[in-house]
């Protein structure tokens, strides 16, 4: 069984994803990682993020593979550890940047979906639902007020000692939020058959037991 959620960024994908995987005993597949590595090996690599014909070349000398460990998920690129390094402002930058390229999606399909192939997983993402899984036992789009995802999303960096102003953060929200949303291919969109949360005023806890709920009555 995979469960599908996508949504924006900061909307707490992947708390709740995180918690639903852990109380179903899923293994928690963050599909944002793997256009973050992408990003990482982008960076190293010194090609420009918006330049597609040089990201394509660099993909076919470039390995990305994801390693589960007691729930924990890491990833390796060219054989590497990146995990620790994908969430710093640079690369989150770039990822959203590196992932309106074709080739890109591409590229990371398959690993997503053989990933998935295993069962028992809870993707998140923002094409889970639409492309990666459209065949998902349950899907779910969360959403929430904009004012509340910058909050949270700053909140997040403040705890993780990389706060800036809320202002840069939600200058920064914004522009990823419209790139995933306008690029041409699999935008950020909810499919047809997700079931739509509001998490504005919801606890991730809440959350999870909605989710819960439908896959109780689901299946
Ligand atoms: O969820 P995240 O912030 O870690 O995702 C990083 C970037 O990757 C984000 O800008 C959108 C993109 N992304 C995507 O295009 N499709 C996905 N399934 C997951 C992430």
């Amino acid at each position: 069984m995979i469960i599908a959620i996508d949504g924006p960024a900061g909307v707490g994908k992947s708390t709740v994803a995180k918690l639903l995987a852990a109380r179903l005993g899923y293994l928690y597949l963050d599909t944002g990682a793997l256009y973050r590595a992408v990003a990482w090996k982008v960076l190293q690599s010194r090609v420009h993020p918006a330049d597609p014909a040089q990201v394509a070349i660099l993909l076919t000398t470039t390995s990305i593979h994801m390693q589960f460990h007691q729930g924990a998920m890491q990833v390796l690129v060219d054989g590497l550890d990146v995990t620790g390094q994908l969430r710093t402002p640079e690369v989150t930058a770039a990822a959203s940047v590196v992932s309106a390229i074709p080739a890109v999606r591409d590229w990371l399909l398959p690993i997503q979906r053989q990933i998935g192939a295993g069962g028992s997983v809870v993707a998140e993402g923002r094409d889970v639902g639409t492309k990666v899984f459209p065949a998902a036992s349950f899907k779910f789009f969360l959403d929430a007020d904009a004012e509340i995802r910058v909050a949270r999303r700053h909140r997040e960096l403040v705890a993780a000692g990389r706060g800036g102003s809320i202002e840069a953060t939600s200058q920064d929200l914004s522009t990823r939020d419209q790139r995933d949303r306008t690029r041409s291919i699999d935008p950020l969109i909810p499919a047809m058959d997700a079931r739509f949360i509001d998490t504005s005023i919801l606890s991730p806890d809440q959350v999870v037991e909605k989710m819960i709920a439908t896959v109780s009555i689901g299946s």
